[in-house]
C-alpha cells in the first residue's frame, strides 16, 4: 500500500495542480493524508479534500469532483465523491499482482528497506546485574531490545548489540563476603547462578541482624577496586558462571550478543570523564560527593562521584557512551531499560549535552512497563521472584503437554515444544504497547484459541502444509472475492507497518499486525477452499495468497523474535 499511496499522491498532485496552477501542495503531504476508510464498501483508501481547500479557495466537495473527473492512477479502479472526500477503489487483480510479485518474486524482503545503508545502531538491552536474579523483570529488556535490533537490521542499519552487564559494584563486595563465610567452590560451580543469587540473598537476611557485615562488603568492593588479586579472581569468576548461565536463557532466544561489554569495562575510562567535568567546570561538590547541578533543567542532580571517589551508575553511562561514540562512530545508540530509570537516562543525557557533545541527540532511552505474575507484583532482593528461565522452562513443558495431545505424532515434538512454549511468553510480552504494565498469566498466553504465538505458528504452520501439498504453481489474472482481497490488502500493509514500529520502537505494533493477518488468513482459508479450489486458476490465486501469507508471516515474526516451526 505504501508504493501504491506514492502513486495515487503523485497523481493527485497533478490533478491539483491542473485545477489550480501553483497551488502549494506537496505529494509527500498528500501521502500523509490518505486514509483508511473504516468501512471498506466506502472504498478502500479516502483523500480528506477539505485539506486542499484554504490554498485552492474552493469548497471541498468541488475539489473532490474535480479531481475525480481528472484522476489516473495505476492500481485505482475508479474514484468517488462523497461530501469533502475522494473514495477510491483500488484495483483488486493489481494488488494481488503487486502482492504476490513483492513477497514471493522479490529477492528483498517485502517491507524491508536502506534507510540505514551506511549508518549503524548500537542497541544496549538485557544487561542484567551480575548475582542478582535473572528475572521476569528482564524480559522487556531483552525481547525489546532484541527485537528492535532485528527492525533496525531490516531496515538496513548496522546494528551492534551490546549486554551492559551489571558487573561492578558493592553487590560483588556482599557477594565475595558471602561467599567466603557460607559459600563453596563445589556448590558454586554445580549450581551456578542459584547459588550466587541465595548467597546473595543470605547476605542480606544476615546484615539485618549484623550490620558490621555491610562495612566488611564495602571494603571488599574497595579492595576489587584496587585489584586485590584474591577478589578479583573470585569476580571474575562469578561473571563467567553467570555469563555461561544467561547464555542459556539467551539461546533459547536466538539472541546473540555483539558485546558483553559490562559496566567494569568503563572503569579505566572513568577518569578521563571526571577530569573533563572538572575543566569545564560541571562539577560541584555536595557533602562530599561530586555531582553536576541540574535544577536549572528541573531535575535532580546527576551523581558522578560518592563521598569515597568511587564512580557511580552515571558515570559509567557517560564513559560508556563517548567510548561506543569514537568506537562505533554511531548515527544511534539505544538503550531499553524499564520507565524506573527514565530519570537516569533523562540526567546524562543532559550532562553529555552540557559537555558539548552535540551527539547527545542520538542517544535513545526505550522504556517500558511494569510486569507482574497472575496478578502479583514481584519482589527483588528477598529471593521471592521468578527467574526467567523457570518461565521458560514452564511454558515449554505446558507447551509439550498440549502438543502430545494435540499431535502425538510430530517428529521433533521436543524443538517445536520450546519454540511454541518460548514463542508464547515472548508473543504475549509484545502484544502490548511497552508502556503498558503487563500481568503474565501464561495459560492465556499459551491458549492456541486466542490471540497468542501459539495461534500465529499455527497458522503459519497450516501455510507451509498447504504449499508443500501443492508443490509448483503459476498464477496469473488474478481476480479476488472479498476474503481474498481483505487478505491482500492486510498483507500490503506490511511495509507501512513495520516503518511506524521502527519509528516509535515499538515491536508490539508488529504483533498485533501478525494477529490482524493470521484473521484474514484464517477467514480466507475457511470461506475459500485452496487445494480443492474449482478451477486451477483459482487454485493458484489462493497459492499465491497463501505463500505471500507465508513469506510475511515469517518475516513479521522473525522481527519480534519469535520461532515458526513448518509443522505444529
Ligand atoms: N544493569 C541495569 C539494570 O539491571 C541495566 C543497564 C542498562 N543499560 C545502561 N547502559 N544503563 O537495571
Amino acid at each position: 500500500m505504501k508504493s501504491l499511496k506514492k502513486k495515487v499522491a503523485e497523481a493527485v498532485y497533478k490533478g491539483l495542480i491542473e485545477i489550480a496552477p501553483g497551488a502549494s501542495v506537496t505529494s509527500d503531504e498528500i501521502i500523509t493524508y490518505l486514509a483508511y476508510p473504516p468501512d471498506a464498501k466506502m472504498g478502500d483508501l479516502a483523500l480528506p479534500c477539505f485539506k486542499f481547500a484554504k490554498e485552492l479557495k474552493m469548497a471541498p466537495p468541488a475539489i473532490a469532483a474535480k479531481l475525480a473527473e481528472k484522476l489516473e492512477c495505476e492500481g485505482i479502479e475508479s474514484a468517488e465523491v462523497a461530501g469533502g472526500y475522494l473514495n477510491l477503489k483500488i484495483d483488486r487483480g493489481a494488488l494481488c499482482e503487486h502482492i504476490y510479485e513483492n513477497t514471493v518474486k522479490a529477492d528483498k524482503p517485502y517491507g524491508s528497506c536502506d534507510e540505514g545503508s551506511g549508518k549503524t545502531v548500537v542497541l544496549d538491552y538485557s544487561s542484567p546485574n551480575v548475582a542478582k536474579p535473572f528475572h521476569i523483570g528482564h524480559l522487556g529488556t531483552t525481547v525489546i531490545g532484541h527485537a528492535l535490533k532485528k527492525m533496525f537490521s531490516f531496515a538496513g542499519y548496522k546494528c551492534i548489540g551490546v549486554n551492559h552487564l551489571g558487573d561492578w559494584g558493592t553487590q560483588f563486595g556482599k557477594l565475595t563476603v558471602a561467599y567466603k563465610k557460607w559459600g563453596s567452590r563445589e556448590d558454586v560451580e554445580q549450581k551456578g547462578i542459584d547459588e550466587l543469587v541465595a548467597l546473595y540473598v543470605r547476605f542480606h537476611e544476615e546484615a539485618e541482624n549484623q550490620p558490621e557485615l555491610n562495612d566488611e562488603a564495602r571494603a571488599a568492593f574497595t579492595a576489587l577496586e584496587h585489584g586485590d588479586p584474591e577478589i578479583t579472581a573470585l569476580w571474575r569468576w562469578f561473571i563467567d558462571i553467570s555469563i555461561a548461565e544467561y547464555k542459556k536463557t539467551y539461546k533459547q532466544l536466538d539472541i546473540e550478543f555483539d558485546y558483553y561489554t559490562g559496566e567494569s569495562f568503563y572503569t579505566d575510562k572513568m577518569p578521563a570523564v571526571v577530569q573533563e567535568l572538572k575543566e569545564k567546570n560541571l562539577l560541584t561538590l555536595d557533602d562530599g560527593a561530586s555531582i553536576v547541578d541540574l535544577e536549572a533543567y528541573g531535575m535532580p542532580p546527576c551523581l558522578i562521584l560518592k563521598r569515597d571517589g568511587s564512580t557511580l551508575y552515571p558515570t559509567r553511562d557517560i564513559a560508556a557512551a563517548i567510548y561506543r561514540k569514537n568506537t562505533f562512530d554511531f548515527d544511534k545508540c539505544i538503550y531499553v531499560t524499564s520507565a524506573g530509570q527514565c530519570l537516569h537516562f533523562a540526567q546524562w543525557f543532559k550532562v553529555l549535552e552540557l559537555m558539548g557533545r552535540e551527539w547527545y541527540k542520538d542517544l535513545v532511552h526505550v522504556p517500558y512497563g511494569t510486569v507482574s505474575l497472575n496478578g502479583s507484583k514481584l519482589a527483588t532482593r528477598t529471593g521471592n521472584v521468578v527467574l526467567l528461565k523457570d518461565l521458560f522452562s514452564e511454558a515449554i513443558e505446558k507447551a509439550a503437554g498440549v502438543m502430545a495431545e494435540k499431535n502425538p505424532e510430530l517428529a521433533g515434538r521436543e524443538d517445536v515444544a520450546e519454540s511454541v512454549g518460548i514463542g508464547a511468553v515472548v508473543f504475549y510480552y509484545l502484544s502490548a504497547n511497552r508502556m503498558r504494565d503487563i500481568n503474565f498469566v501464561l495459560e492465556d498466553a499459551l491458549n492456541f484459541d486466542g490471540n497468542t504465538g501459539p495461534y500465529a505458528q499455527y497458522t503459519y504452520a497450516r501455510t507451509c502444509q498447504i504449499l508443500h501439498k501443492a508443490g509448483k504453481y503459476e498464477p496469473g489474472g488474478f481476480t479476488p472475492n472479498d476474503d481474498e482481497f481483505a487478505l491482500a490488502k492486510t498483507l500490503s500493509l506490511f511495509p507501512e507497518t513495520f516503518d511506524s514500529a521502527l519509528s516509535e520502537y515499538e515491536p508490539s505494533i508488529i504483533t498485533r499486525y501478525i494477529l490482524q493477518l493470521c484473521a484474514d488468513y484464517n477467514r480466507f482459508y475457511h470461506n475459500c477452499p485452496v487445494l480443492t479450489a474449482e478451477t486451477e486458476q483459482l487454485k493458484a490465486q489462493r497459492l499465491a495468497l497463501t505463500e505471500s501469507t507465508n513469506k510475511v508471516l515469517a518475516e513479521a515474526l522473525e522481527l519480534i523474535c519469535v520461532r515458526h516451526p513448518e509443522k505444529i
